[in-house]
């Protein structure tokens, strides 16, 4: 180290002075941490000397040895580079110069079965590894991010006072708590954007109907910004207001009808779904949201369907306002039945990976800092926490406002339904809201079917046992032995 006086001093670090990583060290030094930066590439973190330097106390490095001889012991590093190669590469260039009892933590979009392999690697080293799922953009990262850090506990001893003051407040509590070991901060994180994803889509859908039935972007900021003010208040909504508001410069119309409508994604909606997949639990409206941007982004199939396929167009209604509060309380219901989703998978992951999650715990950090912040999410934290949900559904305020929402919703879904309005999300959500409570399902037929073909038995509901029907001899029933 070229000044022996930094040797020491930092009480966090920060690897990566990209926009999140620069962002982050900034909220560490504005709450008073003397904060160590560093990135691969000097010009970085010089631009952020430059830039921010007499914000706080930072320790810039050029060297990721004297980046880690300027901090505090037991060293604690938040690492913010890119998810994947270049975050094994950060960790296999800071290990050797870590000492037992250190804390790295990852705050990347890292997989989570990435997380739950580097936290493996780096215990058998003796150094703790901690998986932190951060949401709020650019924004929340300089003002306070919701945070999900999982790894080691003991270790969050140490981070976490650190961790909870950079933090979005709710209400005075922080939006941080340890959500459980090796990959479960980040497993939380994916399937807070998997619900973002299908929360997005049902704003979109919320949105093509208000269309359908003539209201322009300007009244659809109105009705949304009204929105904001019930149940549905939320930073989405909120931001969908000042986005269908917003006139392209150029054209002078609104910008919403000159973007294309081509919806990218960074691919944590598809973890969320390939681990539901995985995890056998279904979790369809989120899955519908990411096949929805999928279908947006398949210009080729569109066109070739646009040509084709014929279908009714335009929605018929009688009671213009009493559709649109329709909508509203479709929307919410929608949105309920992704939580649900969301937070059942959450519930199961726990189980299968023994991290002992407390659902209650997620919903409570995220009502502040992340994308999904939403008044929603005091509710059904405090649901969580008052009773023992299997699923959001049961939970008593939320059943009540179901069944009296549960009109408005199945009227959206038919009338769309009928005038051809696309809306995957909101029928799929209530399609689960109908099976999930449905004392029979159509999969009796569907064992049977199975049994037919490939003999794969079937149990009764009248006698345990595993049964066999010989169909192709004289269809007598014979019981399987276990
Ligand atoms: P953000 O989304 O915040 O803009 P990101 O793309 O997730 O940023 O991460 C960029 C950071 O990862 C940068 O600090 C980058 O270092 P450079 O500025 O030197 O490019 C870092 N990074 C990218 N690839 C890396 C690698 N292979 N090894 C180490 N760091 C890497």
């Amino acid at each position: 180290m070229t000044d022996d006086s930094k040797v020491g001093t930092a009480d966090i670090g920060v690897v990566g002075m990209a926009v999140m990583g620069s962002n982050l060290a900034r909220n560490m030094a504005h709450k008073g941490f003397t904060t160590a930066i560093f990135n691969r590439t000097f010009a970085k973190t010089k631009d952020v000397m430059d830039e921010h330097g007499s914000e706080g106390d930072f320790v810039p490095s050029e060297t990721v040895e004297e980046f880690v001889a300027s901090l505090k012991k037991p060293r604690r590093i938040v690492m913010m580079v890119k998810a994947g190669p270049a975050t094994d590469a950060t960790i296999d260039q800071l290990t050797p110069l870590l000492e037992e009892g250190d804390i790295l933590v990852d705050g990347g979009n890292s997989f989570f079965q990435d997380t739950r392999r580097r936290e493996a690697k780096l215990r058998d080293m003796n150094l703790n590894f901690i998986g932190c799922g951060i949401s709020g953009g650019e924004t929340g990262a300089l003002e306070g991010p919701s945070m999900m850090p999982g790894g080691p506990k003991e270790s969050y001893e140490h981070i976490g006072p650190i961790l909870e003051k950079i933090s979005a407040q709710y209400e005075g509590e922080p939006c941080c708590t340890w959500i459980g070991t090796d990959g479960a901060g980040h497993f939380v994180k994916m399937v807070h954007n998997g619900i973002e994803y299908a929360d997005m889509q049902f704003i979109g859908e919320a949105y093509e109907l208000l269309k359908g039935i003539g209201v322009t972007p300007d009244e659809a900021a109105d009705i949304f910004a009204n929105w904001n003010e019930g149940d549905l208040d939320s930073f989405l909504i909120e931001i969908t207001s000042e986005v269908l508001r917003q006139k392209d410069a150029e054209t002078g119309k609104p910008l919403v009808d000159v973007i294309l409508d081509a919806a990218g994604m960074k691919g944590t909606g598809t973890w969320t779904v390939q681990e539901a997949l995985n995890l056998g639990v279904p979790a369809a409206s989120i899955a519908e949201s990411v096949f929805s941007r999928a279908v947006s982004s398949s210009p080729e199939l569109r066109e070739h369907a646009q040509a084709a396929l014929e279908g009714p167009n335009g929605i018929k209604v009688d009671d213009r306002e009493q559709f649109i509060d329709d909508i509203r309380r479709a929307l919410w219901c929608a949105k309920v039945v992704a939580y649900a989703q969301g937070l059942d998978e959450i519930r199961v992951a726990g189980q299968e990976y023994g991290w002992d999650i407390d659902v209650a715990a997620c919903a409570r950090i995220w009502r502040a800092g992340c994308i999904i912040r939403a008044k929603l999410l005091d509710r059904i934290s405090n649901e969580y926490a008052a009773n023992n949900l299997v699923t959001l559904l049961e939970a008593p305020s939320i059943k009540a406002e179901l069944a009296a929402c549960q009109d408005s919703w199945r009227r959206v879904v038919a009338r769309a339904t009928e005038a051809g309005v696309p809306i995957p999300g909101f029928s799929s959500a209530l399609s689960y809201y109908d099976m999930v409570r449905a004392p029979r399902l159509n999969a009796a037929l569907t064992q049977g079917l199975r049994d037919f073909f490939g003999s794969h038995t079937y149990k009764r509901v009248d006698k345990p046992g595993v049964f066999h029907t010989l169909w192709s001899g004289d269809r007598s029933e014979v019981e399987i032995e276990a």
